[in-house]
């Protein structure tokens, strides 16, 4: 029987998701990797134990996240009954639906028969009553907007998730979804979007500030670009990291040497500042106020630690922002 570190509420921080009552650690953790049918079960459990005695009260899993689609969901389902059953209420538990999931016409995109039906297989397999948030994973350009808002609304409504959420809608849309929620009294708590050191595409587009003016809430995924925003691909690609081992969304052809110039130049910065790449990648995401938290992913304990680093990062001064913004160029 797993018994948490008594101290782990002590280093962490957190923050404040919006305007809403929930508070999320800075540092949340992520299942899309390393919790699937091809990660050995104790270094999964090893990694959820450490985080979770680090102050991480935040996993953020969906329908697909594996390999296969369903097992990451299924692992933790274990997990909460082998070691978290007590520690429930000081959990915040995100699952998704809407990318694919099952064969024929219901199982993937963003209609209320496959958001239903996946919230009740995300429901069985992590053996919970209800997650904390649910979110809609894509914008489904086929389904009347409204059916899948009413959908969320419904969820909430049957006690299914406490909170709701959108991850990777354009600008308009997500407008369009924080006023019908909020006309239904149901919280839209957050957005969840890739902003990280190579990709801004949230600031620019104007998701972050528009969060932010509707008291949503931001959590930044794949907040070290997958690895790449730390020293794991400096020097060749190792056997095990996620570009050799499962490459189905890092492959070795965005290494290319213009990638690997900007990611020295920032572990130059880095230095300068005390700290690893890792680190200085994490902070930046938080330094912009309007982001809640990261959402890190971890192939092992160790990594895990690392990263809790950028906790302590100093603040940036406007010319190491300056440097970076140069470097990222
Ligand atoms: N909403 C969406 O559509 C969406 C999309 C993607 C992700 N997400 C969420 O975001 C989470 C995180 O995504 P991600 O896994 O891509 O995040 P990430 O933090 O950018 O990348 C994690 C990977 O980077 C490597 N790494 C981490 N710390 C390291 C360190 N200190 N030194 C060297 N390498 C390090 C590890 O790869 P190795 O395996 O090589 O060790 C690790 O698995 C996901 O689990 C998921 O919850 C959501």
């Amino acid at each position: 029987m797993f018994t948490a570190n008594s101290n782990r509420y002590a280093e962490m921080k957190y923050r404040r998701c919006g305007q809403s009552g929930v508070l999320l650690p800075a540092i949340s953790l992520g299942f899309w990797h390393n919790f699937g049918n091809v990660t050995s079960e104790e270094q999964s459990r090893a990694i959820v134990r450490a985080a979770f005695d680090s102050g991480i009260t935040h996993f953020d899993l969906a329908n697909n996240y594996g390999p296969d689609p369903g097992a990451a969901e299924k692992l933790l389902g274990k997990f909460l009954h082998d070691d978290f059953r007590t520690y429930r209420d000081e959990l915040f538990i995100s699952t998704k639906a809407a990318y694919d999931m099952w064969d024929g016409p219901y199982g993937s995109w963003a209609s209320r028969k496959h958001m239903m039906a996946s919230l009740d297989q995300s429901l069985r397999r992590l053996r919970l009553d209800y997650v904390d948030l649910f979110y809609c994973h894509r914008f489904d350009p086929n389904t009347p907007l409204e059916e899948t808002l009413q959908t969320l609304v419904d969820v909430v409504r049957q006690g299914k998730a406490l909170y709701v959420g959108i991850s990777r809608w354009p600008l308009e849309a997500a407008g369009i979804s924080y006023q019908y929620l909020r006309q239904h009294d149901v919280q839209c708590l957050i957005y969840q979007g890739r902003l990280n050191l190579f990709d801004q595409a949230p600031k620019s587009e104007g998701i972050l500030s528009q969060a932010a003016e509707n008291g949503i809430g931001f959590i930044s995924f794949s907040p070290l670009a997958q690895g790449l925003l730390t020293d794991r691909y400096l020097n060749g690609i190792p056997a095990d990291s996620r570009m050799a081992r499962d490459p189905r969304f890092l492959h070795a052809d965005m290494l290319t040497p213009q990638v690997l110039d900007r990611i020295r130049g920032l572990g130059e910065i880095a230095a300068r500042r005390g700290e690893s790449l890792a680190s200085m990648a994490l902070s930046w995401i938080l330094h912009h106020k309007e982001v809640t938290s990261v959402i890190i992913g971890a192939s092992s304990p160790e990594q895990l630690h690392r990263n809790l680093a950028a906790l302590n990062s100093p603040a940036f001064t406007d010319e190491e922002l300056q440097d970076i913004e140069k470097v990222k160029e």
